[in-house]
């Protein structure tokens, strides 16, 4: 693989991150879609989130992964914030960009004053795997909580990372 290199998405990416989305849900990740979605229906999903802050991973010219950082938005909540869509092209997977990508993201969250991030992940997912690896704190499990991609219930873990201590 190239070197890697992580940047802010935009709007020229929104084909890419539909493509990823679609590999990732290919792939059987449990990541707000089911089987069979379209790059079409995940352009539109990229078209509306892309609104928050995205960091794209690049290998060359190609795009293999993406992160993103959801800030709490409440007054009591600025020293907060969620994590979502995690994701690495299956064939760029086991070479660092996830874990990259999360370093990329905790360091924007703290010069951002978000010292308190959480976010939720299939439970025994390797994706959960990597979280705990990179210090995050499981809070529980929630049964359930989503359906997979080729159907059928599954619980979700929901964790947690706290980068400094203090308080806004
Ligand atoms: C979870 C996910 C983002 C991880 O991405 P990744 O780029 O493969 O992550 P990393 O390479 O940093 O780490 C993954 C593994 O590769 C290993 N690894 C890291 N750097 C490595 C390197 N240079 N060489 C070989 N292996 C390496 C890690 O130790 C880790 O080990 P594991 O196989 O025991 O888990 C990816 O699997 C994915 O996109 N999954 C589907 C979507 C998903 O579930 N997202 C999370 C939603 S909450």
């Amino acid at each position: 693989m190239s070197p890697m290199r992580i940047e802010p998405a935009v709007l020229d990416d929104l084909e890419d991150l539909a493509a990823l989305l679609v590999d990732a849900v290919d792939g059987g990740a449990s990541v707000g879609f089911l089987a069979g979605v379209t790059t079409g229906e995940a352009a539109h999903f990229w078209r509306t989130a892309l609104v928050h802050q995205t960091w794209v991973a690049r290998s060359g010219d190609r795009l293999v992964g993406c992160v993103q950082l959801l800030p709490a938005k409440l007054p009591n909540g600025a020293h907060r914030a969620e994590v979502a869509k995690l994701l690495v092209h299956r064939s760029a997977r086991g070479a660092g960009v996830g874990s990259a990508l999360m370093a990329h993201l905790e360091q924007e969250a703290r010069a951002q004053g978000r010292w308190l991030l959480q976010l939720d992940t299939e439970t025994g997912s390797p994706a959960e795997g990597l979280y705990v690896r990179l210090g995050w704190q499981q809070l529980g499990v929630l049964a359930d909580h989503a359906v997979r991609p080729q159907g059928g219930l599954a619980p979700t873990t929901f964790l947690w990372k706290r980068l400094s201590a203090g308080v806004p």
